[in-house]
């Protein structure tokens, strides 16, 4: 497989971990844009980019660039995303990937006319103990499954401006950390809920600081989601089987699950992966899909979780400027 030129956008905390992943594996990000461009030559120096972009639409014209990593706040991703993909760019955007449905849909027709392959960054799906977790799961032994029960909880000083709490940058708990609980229940539900009811906390500034979700499929299978910005909570999901159950903590760069029967069985440790290399596999996986290798990036799980947190804002009747 070819080697492949990413360019960056962006140029904070996860913008740093990414060229880190890069670096750690022997590679380097071909180039950097940032809205503050002293930044980007800054990042430039550190991580050894190659190119810094005067402005970030110089970014999108480059002929060079295989693949855009977007890690700009969620409100600002609809917008380049488009550019680029108007571009032919390749493009692995952080989450959220957009505010809402539409801004995915038209995202998506674009790629496909485009013909290039557009993901979100979500690191549940290219975990490689999700993946083992799966197969083990085929066996069959585990039974049926029931429902599925997720904590996130984030303890954020609340500032109005940060993008955690700020309406304008499209903060709050389910963009920011409600994704990666609806992303790992995707995984394991065997089709997309059709019946959801919620419960939110608003913070003075607008956005959604706690929330209560509750979510069935035409199948039966059921999960709840209890999400807070303003307390610690485990991040650990627990996969209710009719045999068994599977709990995993840390779990949107898990690397352990633990399998507790419920019929006499002794206890099993499931791993597989790296934590700390949850870039990378994300990295892999989406040069996979760019060279054609079939790797699935399982953006139709991503427009699911997308049209889930839709309706659950609509239902909330929590909308961020662009949406008004
Ligand atoms: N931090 C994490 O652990 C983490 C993990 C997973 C996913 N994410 C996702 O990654 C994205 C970025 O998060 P982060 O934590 O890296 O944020 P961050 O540290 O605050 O960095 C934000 C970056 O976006 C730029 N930016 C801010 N507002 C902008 C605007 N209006 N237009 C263009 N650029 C703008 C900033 O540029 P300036 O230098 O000019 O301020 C900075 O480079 C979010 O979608 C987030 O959900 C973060």
């Amino acid at each position: 497989m070819r080697t492949y030129r990413w360019a960056i956008l962006g140029c904070g905390d996860i913008a740093n971990q990414l060229a880190q992943a890069m670096g750690k594996a022997g590679r380097t990000l071909y180039g950097v844009a940032n809205r503050t461009n002293q930044k980007a030559v800054e990042f430039a120096e550190k991580y050894g980019v190659l190119k810094v972009y005067q402005t970030i639409p110089e970014l999108f014209t480059d002929e060079a660039v295989d693949i855009i990593y977007i890690a700009t706040p969620h409100n600002t991703h609809s917008e380049y995303l488009k550019a680029a993909l108007r571009q032919g760019k390749h493009i692995l955007c952080e989450k959220s990937i957009t505010l809402n449905a539409t801004e995915l849909t038209q995202a998506q027709r674009l790629a496909q006319e485009s013909g290039v392959t557009l993901a979100e960054a979500m690191t549940i799906y290219h975990m490689p103990l999700y993946k083992k977790l799966q197969e083990r799961i085929q066996r069959g032994d585990l039974g049926r499954l029931c429902m599925i029960q997720m904590n996130f909880g984030s303890l954020k000083a609340y500032d109005s401006n940060s993008r955690f709490f700020n309406l304008s940058l499209a903060g709050g708990a389910l963009l920011d950390i409600g994704v990666y609980a609806l992303s790992f229940i995707r995984w394991f539900l065997s089709e997309a809920p059709d019946k959801i009811i919620s419960q939110v906390k608003f913070a003075p500034s607008g956005v959604d600081e706690q929330a209560g979700i509750l979510l069935m499929n035409a199948a039966g299978e059921m999960a709840t989601v209890a999400l807070t910005l303003r307390a610690k909570q485990p991040k650990r999901g627990m996969v209710v089987f009719e045999r068994g159950y599977l709990e995993i903590y840390e779990y949107p760069r898990a690397s352990r699950a633990v399998v507790t029967y419920t019929d006499g069985r002794p206890q099993e440790i499931i791993e597989s992966g790296n934590t700390e290399d949850a870039l990378w596999y994300e990295i892999c996986d989406m040069e996979q899909a760019v060279s054609g290798a079939g790797n699935e990036m399982h953006l139709d799980y991503t427009a699911d979780v997308m049209s889930m947190m839709t309706q659950i804002r609509q239902a909330w009747k929590l909308y961020y400027p662009e949406e008004t």
